[in-house]
């Protein structure tokens, strides 16, 4: 489903050319569920942005679900993204003003199903809470609940379009180690469902969660290993 070869991304900073990916290669099937691991500024994120259709790589080729996305135009990306694509951030990126169940709806609005009902919107949402086992704060908002809540309704919102792809960047990142586990445990019971997810972590703990490890250095892999191999080699290194 993912098929990346060669990927470059050189951000321009006045003079300067910051070469974040250096020559990618990741081919990533139907539900897997892929850790991506490495150093600050190894270039996780600029990876996780263009595989997730919000940047375009300077090279190399991109194949999602058989489209060549690489060269898209933003218009383009944007459809796929909203088609394909959920997100979740380590700073929740809730709207404050608004409820988890609005919180959850809005993609629907702004979806290619706006022609949806109130009514089958909320029925959606609802259903979206209940995987993550929130339908008893439908009606909070985000400062009425605690961080593993809110990465909840961050999680609901993402899973609502059925996305190929759902993408975690260091979800657990602000969150303590219990409620962190509890986020991983969402995660894997929608892989279990057949989910693809890709996290980006610092921790081996969180990774663990995972079946497969993607290390990035100076935006190169460094090693690509099963959980076990991954794990192994940690003990060995
Ligand atoms: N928009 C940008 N403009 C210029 N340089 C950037 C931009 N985004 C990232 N970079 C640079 O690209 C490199 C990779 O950054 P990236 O954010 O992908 O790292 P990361 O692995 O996600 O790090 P972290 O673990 O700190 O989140 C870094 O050197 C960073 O400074
Ligand atoms: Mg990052």
């Amino acid at each position: 489903m993912i098929r990346i070869e060669g990927l470059r991304k050189v951000y321009r900073v006045g003079e300067e050319k910051i070469h974040a990916l250096r020559g990618v290669n990741l081919h990533i099937g139907d539900n897997e569920m892929v850790a991506v691991m490495g150093a600050s500024g190894s270039g996780k994120s600029t990876l996780m942005n263009i595989i997730g259709c919000l940047d375009r790589p300077s090279d190399g080729t991109y194949f999602l679900d058989g489209q060549a996305v690489a060269k898209m135009s933003p218009n383009e990306l944007a459809l796929v993204r909203n088609e394909k694509i959920g997100f979740v951030f380590q700073s929740f990126e809730l709207l404050a003003r608004q409820t988890a169940l609005e919180n959850v709806e809005l993609p629907l609005i702004y979806s290619r199903e706006a022609g949806l009902t109130a009514a089958e919107r909320t029925r959606r949402a609802l259903e979206a809470l209940e995987r993550v086992h929130l339908t008893d704060r439908v009606t909070h908002r985000p400062n009425q609940l605690s961080g593993g809540q809110r990465q909840r309704v961050a999680i609901a919102r993402a899973i609502l379009n059925k996305p190929s792809i759902l993408m975690a960047d260091e979800p657990t990142g602000n969150l303590d180690s219990v409620t962190s586990h509890e986020i991983m445990e969402i995660f894997k019971g929608l892989h279990r469902d057949g989910q693809t997810v890709l996290v980006v972590t610092h921790e081996n703990d969180i990774a663990a969660y995972c079946q497969r490890v993607v290390r990035l250095r100076d935006g190169h892999v460094l090693s690509d290993l099963s959980i076990a191999e991954d794990m192994a080699g940690r003990k060995a290194g």
